[in-house]
């Protein structure tokens, strides 16, 4: 099984943006804990991250045809992007959303979720461990 996993804007500086709702490990460290998870679940997995919404729906589109599945922390694109969520209609590869912090108990604007209504479930507030119940949801969902 093959799994993409896609961090949008600003995830890239986990461990240093504020870290008291992030939390302080970096955004290599949780490539690395999603990297080996897979690997010891014996699944690929490819973890790429980009702050352009653009980046991200290529991404997706990519998916279609070569990814079984699709782990997606949008960061504030969550709250604001069609073009994501039609992506993700468009390939119709399961896909989980994923965010480390609860974005229900934020600011009101953070429980909006455009992409939600085209993912198989959503993963909140359980810090970066969330990335790993999302790969484990999709194994399990898939027989692996
Ligand atoms: C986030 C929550 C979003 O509201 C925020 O814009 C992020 C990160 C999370 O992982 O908790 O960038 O997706």
């Amino acid at each position: 099984m093959k799994i993409l996993v896609l961090n949008g804007p600003n995830l890239n500086m986990l461990g240093i943006r504020e870290p008291d709702i992030y939390g302080r490990e970096t955004y290599a460290s949780l490539i690395e804990k999603i990297t080996e998870h897979c690997k010891a679940k014996q699944l690929d997995v490819d973890c790429r991250q980009s702050n352009h919404e653009g980046d991200l729906v290529d991404w997706i589109q990519e998916a279609y045809g070569s990814f079984d599945g699709i782990v997606i922390n949008p960061g504030a694109y969550t709250h604001t992007s069609v073009a994501i969520l039609d992506a993700l209609k468009a390939v119709s590869v399961p896909t989980v959303e994923v965010h480390i912090s609860d974005v229900d108990s934020r600011e009101e604007f953070r429980r909006t979720s455009y992409l939600r209504a085209a993912c198989i479930a959503t993963i909140s507030g359980r810090g970066t461990d969330g990335y790993l119940e999302a790969v484990d949801l999709l194994a399990k969902r898939s027989g692996k």
